[in-house]
Parts: structure tokens; C-alpha cells; sequence
């Protein structure tokens, strides 16, 4: 099915236009690359949700399970009146930990690029907590540089949770601290979410399930550029590849041509060789000490940090 065009917005005509861009641009580098973002679209994002709940992918309920531990103290280091500001909000699952340890909060700002997402969950946030001030701020968080004025003096305390900043460069890492440092103000707070280095099986494990969810996810992607690209992928000729680059404590993501073969895309045709790799995405993984030292650089401190007995995640408190 082709995308109708005649019924798409402004808006959406644009993201079509960045999206066929994105994709030209990426597979014309060396080596291919598509930016992750493209992974969810509305199929892609239910089955990001669905990747959390499979037993191998152990990153969303361990980091859930420790802030559902620790949100009375993290409400205490926020201390009373703060505003919670969280980075890439989505559906703000995790959030509700905090703000039910927080019942004095003077307004949570969640940031999101996808506006109808941010919009459902703002009424369905404000239904649930009334009293709460939710102030959503649609864009991206890499390059937002001022709160809504409705937050005024209150303390700001970031929340950016998943180990997204693991799917950031460890560069791009230091310079969304920095930028996390100014919009939070010298006297804010971050809480981060990071996933911890470990056993290689366990990390391989987590972004290879059995049950194949992490491969439709990857191999979404193509479907979305055949939907909106007029792309001429086809599914079964191409496969989720997801190992762990221990040299640079990465998870490296990529779909992998299993013939040669030529795809037309948006009208330009692309020759993929036999086993070449398309890049999606990285996942970093970090130690503690990496943490701190991150941390460090982005300009914070580590005020706290927890983690789960068996060490697969780490929730900290930057200053
Ligand atoms: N932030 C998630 C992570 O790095 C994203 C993710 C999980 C992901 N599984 C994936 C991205 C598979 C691409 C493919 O853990």
C-alpha cells in the first residue's frame, strides 16, 4: 500500500521527504547506514514494546525494577516543587514510577519529537494524576535549548531512562550531557539510565530473542521503505544481524543481504552483495567507572547509583 498522499499534512509531507533523504543519503555512504530513528514508525514502536517483554531483553524491567526500588529516594534528592523533565518521553511508562514518589512535583515537561504520541500521553497522564502539570514540549531533545515558561524557578530534574544514551556515539554522549547540563540549570539534576557491560552472551542474547521479535523489529524497516518508499525489498532476503563488538563495547545492529541483488528505492536502484551490512544502530554498553567518567565530561557528577543484584543495569543521579 502506497501512502495517500493527498491526505497527508504538512508535517507528515515533510517527514516523508527527511525520511526518503535519510535513506538515499545513507545507503550512498560507505559503509551503508540508516539512522535508527526510522525504526519507529507506529509498527516499529509496538514492536520495540514487545521486544521489552521478551525474557532475553532483560534492559526495561531490570531498569523498571530498580526504579521502582529507589523513586522514594530519587523524589528525596529532587528534593519538594521540582519540575520533571524527561528526554524522548514516548509513552512514559517508566515515568509513572517517579511521579507516584512524587506527589508535590510542580510539573512534569516530557519532550518527545513524535507530537500525536506526546498528546496522548499528556491526557492520559493528566486523567490519571489530576493536580499534575504536565507541559509537553514537542522536538528533539539533542537540539532543544529552552523550557515552557510555565516551569519558572522550580528545580529542573531530567529523566532520560532505556539506555538511549547508549545509542548515542559516546561524542554525541558528552555533548547531550552538556546540553542536558544547560537546559537543566547548575543547580539541576539528571537521572540516566544505562545499561552495564556483562557477560557478551547475556548482551547477544538481549538483542537476538528466540522468538524472532528483535529481527521483525530490524526487518521493519524495510517494510517501511517498500510502504513509503516504494521500496522493492523483499523480507526474506534480507536478516536481523546483532552481535556484541567487545573491542568498542557496542552492540552493533544491522540487516545483512542474504543474495546479491538489486532493490529499487524512491526510483534509485541500490546493488546489495551477498552478506553486506546496512547499518542501523549501535548500543553502547558502559561500566561504572565509564559512567562517571561521562558523566564527568557533560559537565555532572555522580551523586548515586544503583544498580539490580545481578548488575545488568544501572540507574544514576547525576549533579
Ligand atoms: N535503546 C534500546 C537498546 O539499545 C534500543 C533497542 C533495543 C534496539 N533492541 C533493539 C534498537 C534492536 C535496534 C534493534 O537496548
Amino acid at each position: 500500500m502506497n501512502v495517500p498522499l493527498l491526505a497527508m499534512d504538512e508535517g507528515e509531507r515533510a517527514d516523508l521527504d527527511a525520511f526518503r533523504r535519510d535513506v538515499l543519503a545513507g545507503l550512498a555512504e560507505a559503509p551503508r547506514a540508516i539512522p535508527a530513528k526510522y525504526l519507529y514508525d507506529a509498527r516499529g514502536s509496538a514492536l520495540f514494546d514487545a521486544i521489552c517483554e521478551q525474557p532475553e531483553y532483560y534492559p526495561t524491567r531490570t531498569e523498571a525494577a530498580i526504579l521502582r526500588q529507589r523513586a522514594q529516594e530519587i523524589a528525596r534528592l529532587g528534593g519538594r516543587g521540582c519540575a520533571l523533565v524527561e528526554y524522548g518521553s514516548g509513552s512514559s511508562v517508566k515515568t509513572r514510577l517517579l511521579l507516584e514518589a512524587m506527589p508535590d512535583l510542580h510539573a512534569y515537561v516530557p519532550i518527545d519529537i513524535s507530537r500525536r504520541h506526546l498528546e496522548a500521553t499528556a491526557r492520559r497522564l493528566r486523567e490519571d494524576y489530576p493536580g499534575l502539570r504536565v507541559d509537553p514540549v514537542t522536538g528533539d531533545y539533542m537540539a532543544l535549548d529552552a523550557l515552557p515558561d510555565t516551569i519558572s524557578d522550580a528545580r529542573r530534574i531530567g529523566f532520560f531512562p532505556g539506555s538511549t544514551i547508549g545509542n548515542l556515539m559516546p561524542e554525541e554522549a558528552v555533548l547531550f550531557l552538556r546540553r542536558a547540563r544547560r537546559l537543566l540549570r547548575p543547580d539541576g539534576a539528571l537521572v540516566l539510565g544505562v545499561d552495564l557491560k556483562k557477560d557478551p552472551q547475556w548482551l547477544h542474547d538481549a538483542y537476538n530473542d528466540r522468538a524472532g521479535v528483535t529481527a521483525q523489529f530490524t526487518l521493519n524497516l524495510l517494510r517501511r521503505m517498500n510502504r513509503e518508499l516504494e521500496a522493492t525489498f523483499d523480507l526474506s532476503a534480507f536478516a536481523h544481524d546483532a552481535s556484541y563488538n567487545e573491542a568498542a563495547g557496542r552492540i552493533e545492529i544491522y540487516f545483512r543481504s542474504l543474495r546479491d541483488q538489486m532493490v529499487t528505492i524512491a526510483g534509485s536502484r541500490f546493488q546489495f552483495a551477498q552478506g553486506e551490512r546496512i547499518h542501523t544502530e549501535y548500543s553502547y554498553k558502559y561500566d561504572q567507572t565509564e559512567i562517571a567518567e561521562l558523566a564527568r565530561q557533560g559537565g555532572f557528577s555522580v551523586a548515586a547509583s544503583w544498580t539490580d543484584p545481578s548488575r545488568l543495569f544501572a540507574v544514576a543521579f547525576l549533579k
